[in-house]
Order: C-alpha cells, then structure tokens, then sequence
C-alpha cells in the first residue's frame, strides 16, 4: 500500500520529535510495512515494528546493505553514480560490505572492540571525562551541554583510541558533523553537496595517517587498521581508508547524541534524576542502554531485499529497498511495557539501537562505557543543574541528536 501522509522522514520533522513519534505510532499499529513514494527519495518500504525489523537484519543474505544503508536524496545517490560508477567506489565500511567479506572486514577489529581494546581504554575514557566536566565546572554556572561538552567526550576518546593528536579535533569535530549532519542547515559547509567536499578532505587526512601507521606501527586502533590483513593480504587503500572512516565518524555524533539528549531525559524526569544520583550503580546495569534506546541516536539503517519475500503480509520484491526506523521500534508497545517512559532501571537490552544481526554495533562497549563514566562522574559532582533555554534537536532523519541543550548548575 502507498502512503502519501503521514510523512515520517522529512529531515525537519525530527525537530519535532512528539510529532514524529505520534505519526510513527500510526505506521507500527496500521501499517507496519508500508511503501512509501516521497521526494527526494526513491520510494522504499518503511518497517517501524521492532519484530519485523529483527526479522529483516537477521536474515542478511536476502536483505543486504550493498547499495543503500541509509536515506539519501535521489539526486545525490544519482551524482555519486554517475562520478564513481557504484557508490562504494569511493568509500567501502563494513557497514557497506555484505558476506563474505564484510565477516572477514569486521574480524580485523571485532577482537580489539569486544576484547582488550576497550578494557585497556577505561581509565584512559574516566580520565577524559574528567577533563571535559571540569570544563564544565571552569566556565561557571552555565553552557551548552550539547556544543560544550557532550560533543567533546566521544571524540576526545575516538582520538585518544585512534592516536590521533588532539589538536586535530577541531578538524575531525567539523568533518563528522558535516558529513552526518548533512541535510540540517545549520551543519553544511556552503560546499552544498551533502558531504562531498569535506569527504574528500577527511579522506585526504587518513590517507596520511596510514601511510605514517604502516611504517611506524603502535598499540592504536590505527594502526591495527592501517595493518590489518584479510584472508592473509593486507587490505586495500580504499577498504583500509573506509575503515578509518567508519572508525572516526561512527562512534562521535552517535554517543554525543546519547549523552545530550540523556541528560535532557534525566531534566524532564526528576525521579529517574533522583535515581540516578541516589543509585550510581543502575549506570552499570541497565541505565547506559535504557539512555541509548530512548534516544535512538541513528534513526533508521536501510537494507535491499535480493530476493521476493513476504514481510508483515506485504510483497517485497527483488530490489527493493526497506527502512529500518529503529526510533519506532524502541518505542514498540509490543516489545516494551509503557515505551514512552524514561526508565533507568528498565531491562531495554532489546532494543535496536545499536542494531541486530551480522553488523550489530561494533562499538556498543565503548560507547556504553563512555555513557557510564560521564553521567556517574557529573552527577556525584554536581550539586544542582536545570535547563537553562530551549533543547533543539538537529534535523536529520539519519544520525540525530539535540543541536543545543543549554543548562544552568552548581557544582558540589
Ligand atoms: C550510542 C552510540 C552508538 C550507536 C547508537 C551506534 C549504532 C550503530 C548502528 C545502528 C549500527 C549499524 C547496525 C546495522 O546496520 O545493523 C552501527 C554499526 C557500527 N558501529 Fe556503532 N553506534 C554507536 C557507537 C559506536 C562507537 C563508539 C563506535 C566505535 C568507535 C561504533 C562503531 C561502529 C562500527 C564499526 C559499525 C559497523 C559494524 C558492521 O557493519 O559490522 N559505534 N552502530
């Protein structure tokens, strides 16, 4: 069936996200997959309940992720084509690989994300966090929490991890925002091509970095890159670069989502605030996720069906495309007793916001860790905090977060 209204993917619509989550509702209760015909997009099937969404990324062979992953204009998947010959002629993550290789791509890093690498980072994660709520603390009684400091902690660790200096931060902070943050107007860089500029720039910067990481080699996540092998070979310049790309621009905007719009979460619910300064320790079980699921940092992933199959009673053909709105399905009342609650101690490990299946979040630990040692270590130092101005969210129906959220505190 086509759906003309309501629109759930309007970049702009994710600034009003009661609005959006009411219009995700009706999808998840009336038509769960639904084919959708909306510029500037090629029309797509959205599938907004969570069960149906777990069913599609489980089964990866009939739904792949070569050649859409998320919703891009049609004119600029169009360009690109028409520049490159395929889109991942440029750029080839492991979020665009299918199996067999994407298996042997991951198994590069899958050891040091899951393993030791982000067990020897702890301290080095507490340390920055530290550093940056001291920030806090030395510009008074006010700030942006979103511009200030939530923007500052996952690239301050992406740095750190990668052994990348930090005086190139700037530069990083500016590249992923600009290219994640494409379709708000307040993120682009006037080049007004969705990226493509300060693509190449980034490109050119990682470039350099492993040309230096293959003849002097360290303990780096950088460098297990810029050294890693596959089926015995080392990885191609295009495969090795698109590693670092997915590696420095993954874990940045997505954990400073979920540590801006937590903190907004734990404002607007004084018990769950309560809770959290009272029982330090719910960070450690289910508080870091429970934060994760209610922000929902990336909104949807995209897959290809390669054959026909029947999903929800709708007949996907061979080729066409499905959005995954992984923010509808962690508000699926099917899944999660009374969704709209921010609750802390909710068991919410189901939730989809670091995805399902053969390309679950690599990153998951580190973000996680990262979220726990933030919010453990500002509020036992904080004696007061409240919102200060109005919390914007960003208007990206892909990556998305709050653009500002100003506050007013008093440190212990
Ligand atoms: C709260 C923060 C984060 C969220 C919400 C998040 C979410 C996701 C999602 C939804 C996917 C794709 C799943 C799919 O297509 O099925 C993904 C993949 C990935 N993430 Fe994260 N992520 C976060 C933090 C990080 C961090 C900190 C890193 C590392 C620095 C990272 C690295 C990756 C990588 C490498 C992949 C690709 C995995 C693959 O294709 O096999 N992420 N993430």
């Amino acid at each position: 069936m086509a759906i003309s209204p309501p629109d759930i993917v309007s970049p702009a619509l994710y600034a009003q996200p009661d609005l959006l989550h009411e219009r995700m509702a009706v999808y998840r209760r009336d038509a769960p997959v639904a084919w959708v015909e909306q510029e500037p997009y090629r029309p797509f099937w959205a599938v907004t309940r969570h069960g149906l969404i777990a069913e599609v990324e489980r089964q990866y062979s009939t739904f792949i992720n070569e050649p859409r992953q998320n919703l891009i204009p049609r004119e600029v998947e169009d360009r690109t084509i028409a520049m490159m010959g395929k889109r991942t002629a440029a750029v080839r993550t492991i979020i665009d690989m299918d199996e067999p290789d994407h298996r042997k791509y991951r198994g590069v890093t899958q050891q040091w994300f899951l393993g030791p690498g982000v067990a020897r980072f702890q301290g080095r994660v507490e340390a920055i966090c530290t550093h940056w709520i001291d920030r806090m603390q030395a510009l008074g009684g006010e700030c942006d929490f979103a511009v200030d400091i939530a923007k500052h902690v996952p690239l301050s660790v992406i740095m750190t991890i990668l052994g990348l200096p930090e005086e190139d931060s700037a530069f990083v902070l500016r590249c992923t925002q600009q290219l994640f943050g494409a379709s708000d107007p307040d993120m682009q860089d006037g080049a007004g091509d969705y990226g493509v500029t300060v693509f190449h720039e980034l490109m050119g910067y990682l470039t350099r970095l492993v040309e230096q990481r293959r003849r002097e080699p360290t303990e780096d996540l950088a460098s297990v890159i810029a050294n890693g092998l596959v089926d015995g070979a080392p990885m191609a310049m295009l495969e090795t670069l698109s590693y670092l790309l997915i590696a420095t621009t993954a874990g940045h905007e997505t954990t400073a989502s979920a540590m801006a719009g937590g903190l907004l979460a734990l404002l607007q619910n004084p018990d769950q605030m309560r809770k959290a300064r009272e029982q330090p320790a719910v960070w450690d079980s289910t508080g870091a996720d429970e934060v994760v699921r209610w922000v929902t940092p990336i909104r949807h992933m995209m897959r290809t069906a390669t054959t026909d199959y029947e999903l929800g009673g709708q007949k996907i053909r061979a080729g066409d495309g499905l959005c995954l709105f992984y923010l509808s399905a962690n508000r699926d009342e099917e899944v999660f007793a009374d969704p709209f609650r921010f609750d802390l101690e909710r068991a919410s490990g189901r939730h989809l916001a670091f995805g399902i299946g053969n390309h679950f979040c690599l990153g998951r630990l580190l973000a996680l860790t990262e979220i726990r040692a933030l919010f453990k270590q500002l509020l036992a130092r904080l004696d007061h905090i409240e919102l200060a101005g109005e919390a914007r969210p960003a208007q990206s129906n892909f990556i998305g977060g709050l653009k500002n959220l100003p506050v007013r505190y008093r440190f212990n």
